[in-house]
């Protein structure tokens, strides 16, 4: 597995991960707006965008967004990396955001997505992670215990009324 940005050379990859997210009807995690996006084409603009503080769009925090590949270049999943926490990351986001395809999960792409985004994290910067999760999404805790994460402590999340866990993920 390995990590890359998003490029308009792997659109017919993003597209069909696009397409099995509208069948089964979930929402998407880690894809920053694709789902919701006119293009590919826009969200790769969009994505770009997100990469600088000086042209991330308002309301945002700047971001790095990446495809998790398989050894076949098929794509898997996304994983999104937060450069920095505002109030709402900071009490219930947190600095990594990801999510696996349908058809993949249960194959340990999701801990080994996490694994690659924590050196990733390291060369933006950052020397510590919070990771969220729902209190109920056993497969995301386990990937973030599966990497290292901490417990620090279970919130309410008052935008869609979940108990969230929130750990930390010592870099470095
Ligand atoms: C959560 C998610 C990312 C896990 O992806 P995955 O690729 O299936 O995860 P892994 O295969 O690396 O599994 C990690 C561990 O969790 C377990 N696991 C995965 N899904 C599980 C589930 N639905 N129920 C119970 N355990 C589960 C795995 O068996 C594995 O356990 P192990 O470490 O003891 O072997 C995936 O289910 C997903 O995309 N869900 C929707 C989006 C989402 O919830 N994103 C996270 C937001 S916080």
């Amino acid at each position: 597995m390995r990590l890359v940005s998003p490029h308009i050379r792997y659109k017919e990859e993003i597209v069909k991960y696009r397409e099995e997210f509208t069948a089964s009807g979930e929402q998407m995690h880690g894809g920053v707006g694709l789902h919701q996006s006119e293009s590919i084409e826009h969200w790769l603009r969009m994505v770009k965008d997100h990469l600088r503080e000086s042209t991330v769009h308002p309301g945002r925090v700047p971001n790095s967004v990446f495809l998790a590949l398989d050894e076949h270049d098929h794509l898997v999943g996304m994983i999104n990396i937060r450069h920095r926490l505002n109030e709402y990351y900071e009490k219930y986001g947190g600095h990594i955001g990801y999510g696996v395809r349908p058809s993949e999960r249960k194959k340990g792409f999701a801990t080994q997505m996490l694994a690659l985004a924590l050196k990733e994290a390291v060369n933006l910067g950052l020397d510590k992670v919070l990771i969220t999760c729902s209190t109920t999404n056993i497969g995301s805790a386990k990937t973030i215990l599966n990497n290292g994460g901490i417990f620090e402590n279970e919130v309410f999340d008052p935008h869609d009324r979940t108990m969230t866990q929130r750990y930390w993920i010592t870099l470095k």
